[in-house]
């Protein structure tokens, strides 16, 4: 029987960079998710992922600077088709499974952490104060889905 080594934590950037390679070749794939980067944003995963590379090392090690504004592309996206709480539920859902398929320990919770508050902010955010009460139920709501590849792993 073959032996895998345990997986080891999210220590640097050459390890964020596999990750987001990783993650958004998947995000890209994801049928719910995908057309957000390849029909509506056209997004250039070269010019992407050294951004996204950026935010990740600031977010984990603070070893980067990150100073462009996160929001904006989101707000944008918004624009031309809802963002909805299933949308970010599947971004969280396939986080957490990159991660927990290539790292364990500290650095990855709090990547996985993060990412799940950030997609409950941004959410938030994008539903607006207006928003809230015409779609209450739905109101900072992650599907539970998302959850369930972490308690499997
Ligand atoms: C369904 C959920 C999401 C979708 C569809 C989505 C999609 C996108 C798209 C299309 C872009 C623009 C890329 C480009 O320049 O072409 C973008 C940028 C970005 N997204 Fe998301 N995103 C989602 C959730 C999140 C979450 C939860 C985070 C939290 C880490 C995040 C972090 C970022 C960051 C940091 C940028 C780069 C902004 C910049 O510096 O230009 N996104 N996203």
């Amino acid at each position: 029987m073959e032996h895998y080594p345990a997986a080891a934590d999210i220590a640097n950037r050459r390890d964020l960079e596999v990750l987001l390679r990783r993650f958004y070749a998947a995000a890209f794939e994801d049928p719910r998710i995908g057309p957000f980067f390849t029909e509506i944003a056209g997004t250039d995963l070269e010019v992407h992922l050294p951004r996204i590379a950026d935010f990740w090392e600031r977010a984990l090690f603070r070893t980067a600077e990150y100073r462009r504004n996160a929001f904006a592309p989101h707000a944008a996206l918004a624009s031309v088709r809802a963002l909805t709480a299933e949308d970010f539920g599947r971004w969280v859902q396939l986080w957490h499974a990159t991660v927990d398929g290539l790292h364990r320990g500290p650095h990855a919770e709090r990547a996985k952490a993060q990412g799940e508050r950030i997609a409950l902010a941004l959410h938030g955010r994008l539903a607006g104060p207006g928003a809230s009460l015409a779609g209450s139920e739905n109101r900072g709501f992650i599907p539970l889905a998302a959850l369930q590849l972490r308690s499997a792993a």
